[in-house]
């Protein structure tokens, strides 16, 4: 039986408020914590069957051309290699897996330097590995590859549907009271996740079974066989443990498609683990942006007019550009209104999703820029934003399903102590280091996604949740217990969820920020579905069943779930679909971030002091996961801020500075007294547990915080990340 939802309209009734246990919402403590910890959770490589051989790819040296040749004999011959896998499907889809993709023309077309284009297979890693490095490839170069944003002869793309505009933005800037006309720039970024990309293939008969670390399995399980050229229900993927995502791992990766094919080549299973240097070079990298950003305001600081034009680039015909604008019609108010957006078509590791895709970089900019028009304006930055919150979505016409951005700057200012602020920069001091508060508000859309869960009540009175739904460090075992555990009237310690199988009901996956509620929504359907199972049994009304303590609660009678069940077992499903409710209303998840930052006077150097985020997203599922995300949020704001680049090299493209060394995220040593907020929230047009995704809302636009702060510490206006102490002293 499977209770089934669309999100035509919002709900009618605050169906999860009736449950009495309390347990939604809580700050349960992870159910797969210890495994985790004691290190007893079996990652992608931690599970290798006997016999496994080992797989390291080998990549191009050049940027885009074809490879005509390798001397696969001479490797074959050393001890411990049993082959050298070159195979077409390699190179079919020359970034991540995307099914449906239309194969390349070229099957030995290279498209980017560090594309994988060969598989040594070992009987140990070490002999693989040693293998690779020997290999010798003959490949040929294009000439004139361009591999920068701003090379001659770069293609550039403009989509038209991607291109808005309303009003006369040029003439509401002429006629202006203040007006802030720049480029702002970011560098390529990469996730970053700490479990690096592996996948370990084996094969019985026609049918595969890929362990491994991605965030999306039924889409992955489609991308694989789509990889392959097999039909999907021969394909089983496995991912119950995943080292953070980042959306890194939305799409499978080239180790997924050639560990299956060794496997299935050589007869054995094939574990193949990337080196990080090759998770940088050949996984995905959030493109560069350079935006210009226009904002009219007349003498109050009320918008009249954004501008907002990105250009960002991809690989030749690959479908994803960063949707850097993607908040902008709807933040601010302002009738006159110019979105763009342009992709430079280049040989780059390929851009995909990376950290809160759009509105990470999008958002941060735009509020940098808010904070130039706060100074050119004299108007408190916060007064700014609170005076240019808009009654609804302005250019779409409709309301939002709830916006709790003014709430969010005016706790957030209260709790800082915006208040003691100077405006003034260069006036606070403390020995060598100038001090300063900025602060900007946060945005990201909310979305949901299809998602399917079975919940199964045993006779003893125990409940399963399963779903092939992942938790990639973000908590979803705790939350999809607590959902069930909440609906059914049971102790946690009675719920055990099975995550991350592809033999599983199809979840929504990780990513987005659309996990928790998506997929929380599935369990919740299902459980509901159980729970008129129980009144069929009990002869009651839905809502005249209490369930509570694993007892069944209704008129003057309360009995145990296991009597009720009488031996028997039952099994629900919960399915959960977006509907016209997503053009009916706005929705999206606000907040506010301070930032109070020391930039050294001597040395240029950026020290962050403390730090507040104020967030609203619906109803909180678990308060302690919900914190860490946006903890850990605010944490890659401020290596965005200050730290996090990556360079290509301008001959080639390629990524120099490829591991953690030399790819600086912040460390502890970076990162100060940070605290969260969240408010209370329910937003009925989301889904019946009225919770909307708060995994990404954290670094949408945290870095402006803290180059805003930099402004006001010591008068420095830094557009192009990071503020590193070059561009500040
Ligand atoms: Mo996310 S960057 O959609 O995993």
């Amino acid at each position: 039986m499977t209770l089934h939802i669309k999100m035509d309209d919002k709900v009618d009734a605050d169906r999860l408020e009736e449950m009495v246990q309390g347990v939604v919402g809580e700050p349960l403590d992870r159910p797969d914590g210890p495994l985790k910890v004691s290190g007893m959770a079996p990652y992608a490589m931690d599970a290798l069957p006997d016999g496994s051989l080992f797989g390291v790819l080998v990549r191009s040296t050049v940027p885009a051309g074809r490879m005509t040749g390798a001397d696969s004999d001479a490797i074959e011959a050393l001890p411990g290699i049993r082959a050298v896998v070159i195979d077409d499907r390699f190179l079919r889809n020359p970034a991540q897996g995307m099914a449906g993709a239309a194969p390349v023309q070229d099957p030995h077309a290279i498209a980017y330097f560090g594309q994988p284009v060969a598989l040594v297979v070992g009987e140990t890693f070490e002999q693989a590995r040693h293998g690779a490095l020997m290999l010798g490839l003959t490949l040929e170069s294009d000439r004139d590859v361009v591999v920068a944003p701003d090379s001659p002869g770069v293609e550039i793309e403009t989509p038209e549907k991607k291109q808005q505009s309303s009003g006369d933005l040029a003439k509401a800037m002429r006629e202006a009271a203040h007006t802030v006309d720049g480029t702002y720039t970011t560098p390529s970024h990469v996730s970053a996740a700490m479990e690096p990309h592996a996948a370990i293939a084996r094969w019985d008969g026609d049918d595969v079974v890929l362990r491994g670390s991605y965030q999306m399995l039924r889409f992955n399980r489609a991308e694989l066989a789509d990889s392959l050229g097999i039909d999907e229900k021969h394909v089983r993927i496995l991912s119950p443990y995943v080292g953070g995502g980042f959306g890194s791992k939305l799409g499978i990766a080239p180790e997924a498609v050639a560990a299956a094919i060794a496997s299935k080549k050589l007869g054995a299973p094939v574990a193949v683990a990337m080196s990080r240097q090759q998770v940088f070079e050949t996984v995905m990298r959030r493109s560069e942006t350079s935006q210009r950003i226009r904002l009219a305001a007349d003498a109050e600081g009320r918008l009249t007019g954004i501008g907002h034009e990105a250009l960002v680039s991809n690989l030749p015909d690959e479908k994803f550009s960063e949707p850097v604008t993607q908040a902008t019609p709807f933040l601010y108010r302002g009738k006159n209104r110019v979105i763009g957006h342009r992709i430079a078509r280049l040989h780059r590791t390929c851009a995909g999703s990376v950290r809160a895709p759009g509105e990470a970089v999008g958002v941060t900019m735009l509020e940098i820029a808010m904070d130039e028009l706060a100074v050119a304006s004299g108007i408190d930055p916060v007064e700014l934003r609170l005076r240019n919150i808009p009654d609804e979505d302005p250019t779409q016409g409709i309301p939002f399903s709830s916006n709790k951005l003014a709430e969010a700057l005016r706790m957030g200012a209260d709790k800082f102590g915006w208040d003691r602020r100077s405006a003034e920069p260069g006036s606070v001091r403390d020995g060598e280091w100038l001090v300063g508060m900025g602060m900007a508000s946060a945005v990201r859309v909310n979305m949901l996604i299809e998602a399917k869960a079975r919940v199964t009540l045993t006779s003893d009175g125990r409940a399963r949740v399963e779903t092939d739904m992942t938790d990639i460090g973000t908590g979803t075992y705790a939350i999809l217990t607590q959902v069930a555990a909440e609906m059914l009237g049971l102790p946690v310690e009675s719920v055990e969820t099975r995550l991350g199988d592809t033999d599983l009901p199809p979840g929504s996956g990780s990513g987005g920020s659309f996990g928790a509620a998506s997929n929380g929504t599935a369990v919740f359907l299902a459980c509901e579905e159980i729970r008129r199972r129980l009144c069929d049994r009990l002869g009651c009304e839905p809502g005249d069943l209490t369930l509570k303590d694993g007892k069944a609660i209704t008129g003057n009678r309360s009995i145990p779930l296991a009597e009720v069940l009488a031996g028997e077992t039952i099994v629900a499903e919960g399915h959960a679909e977006p509907g016209e409710a997503e053009d009916k209303v706005r929705q999206a998840t606000f907040g506010s971030y301070f930032a109070e930052v020391g930039v050294n006077s001597v040395t240029g150097e950026t020290r962050v002091r403390r730090m507040l985020g104020v967030f609203s997203a619906g109803r909180i599922l678990n308060a302690k996961t919900a914190r860490s995300q946006c903890l850990g949020g605010m944490t890659f704001g401020i290596g965005m801020a200050l730290t996090e680049e990556i360079f290509h090299d301008p001959r080639d493209g390629h990524i120099v500075n490829r591991d953690f060394a030399e790819y600086h995220l912040p460390v502890n040593a970076d990162v100060p007294q940070i605290d969260v907020v969240l408010l209370e929230e329910r937003d009925a047009w989301a889904n019946p547990l009225q919770a909307k995704g708060i995994g990404e809302l954290g670094i949408c636009g945290a870095a402006a915080a803290v180059v805003n702060a930099i402004h006001n510490s010591c008068g420095v206006r830094v557009r192009d990340l990071p503020a590193t102490l070059d561009k500040v002293i």
